[in-house]
């Protein structure tokens, strides 16, 4: 069959973006499939109602509801790992399904965030929503550019989607999420050389250090991986800051045609490299959540009714 990916696992960085957990009330198992199947129209009907606002979506499900879905499994579906380093820990804090919802218009990421979450009705337990916003030139709070070394044009479908390795699922996508929490008052205490350092790119003109300078616990060194053959190993990220006056932090996302780069990422920086060094970033952030997901197909979804 042929499948199409949902949109908002490719597009471009946007300018605002919603996040909705939710749990399913297993009783209403066959509400939740209606639902599902529902929501690629849903989608389409609110992109018609706003053709600027560059709105898309992107529909995940965790290993946790999976099979009361469907008979057959994402090759490598799996639960958050639980990662625990000598200074931090990354909780797994998973939940059955999010919605990615983002745009460039909060109004338009709120109608449809609405609508969905709507579709569902009784049919699901809301666990959180994190509204987020393009702070200045797609700046984390900490004041650097991030996203800048994401995979661009076709690269990006190359690093994010599934293929024929597993047909069944082809065009879905394996999405990570972790809801970091900042110390900006530790954070800028620092000056801008230790900053810099830390993730080794400057801050105000967002360059790379050339690779001798960095530190061995630069994020920049620490998520940089290879595998056996050389080749970089990446994922597709878009993530974004939230912020009240009381809390500030990061929503992490990323895309990727296998969980497994992110998990090695994500022991590259906790636990570190042979010798133990870790991503020194995790000092001044702390994980609150941790949830693995899988956005299938917009054929998977619809298929979903009985
Ligand atoms: C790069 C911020 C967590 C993976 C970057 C950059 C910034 C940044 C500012 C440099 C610019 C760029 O290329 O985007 C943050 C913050 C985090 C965080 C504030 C949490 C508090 C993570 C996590 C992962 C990750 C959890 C993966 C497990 C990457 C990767 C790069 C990167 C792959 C590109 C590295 C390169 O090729 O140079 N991040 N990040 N980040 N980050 Fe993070």
């Amino acid at each position: 069959m042929m499948t199409s990916f949902q949109s908002g696992i490719i597009a471009e960085a946007s300018s605002d973006a919603l996040f909705i957990t939710l749990n399913v009330n297993r009783s209403d198992i066959n509400a939740v499939k209606n639902a599902l199947a529902a929501m690629p129209a849903l989608i389409e009907e609110h992109q018609a109602q706003f053709p600027d606002a560059q709105l898309h979506a992107a529909i995940g499900l965790s290993r946790l509801i999976w099979d009361d879905l469907d008979n057959q499994r994402p090759r490598h579906l799996s639960t958050f790992p639980h990662i625990i380093g000598k200074e931090v820990e990354m909780v797994a804090t998973d939940v059955d399904l999010i919605l990615h919802i983002r745009s460039s218009r909060h109004d338009a990421t709120y109608l449809l965030g609405s609508a969905l979450f709507a579709t569902f009705g009784n049919a699901v337990t809301l666990v959180d929503e994190v509204s987020c916003f393009k702070y200045l030139d797609n700046r984390d709070l900490t004041g650097f550019v991030d996203g800048t070394e994401n995979p661009e044009g076709e690269q990006r479908k190359q690093v994010a989607l599934v293929g024929e390795d597993d047909p069944e699922f082809k065009n879905g996508s394996y999405l990570n999420i972790i809801r970091f929490v900042h110390d900006l008052t530790k954070w800028e205490k620092e000056d801008i050389k230790t900053q810099e350092d830390i993730y080794g790119r400057t801050k105000h003109t967002n360059q790379e250090y050339p690779s001798s300078e960095k530190s061995v616990h630069a994020h920049t060194k620490r998520t940089s991986l290879k595998d056996e053959n050389g080749n970089s190993m990446e994922i597709l990220r878009h993530s974004m800051p939230f912020a009240s006056l009381t809390e500030k932090g990061l929503m992490f996302a990323s895309y990727s045609k296998t969980p497994t780069i992110f998990n090695l990422m994500l022991e590259s920086m906790v636990k570190g490299d042979k010798e133990g060094n870790t991503d020194h970033l995790m000092k001044y952030t702390r994980a609150t959540t941790g949830q693995a997901f899988f956005v299938p197909s917009n054929e998977w979804l619809e298929s979903r009714s009985g």
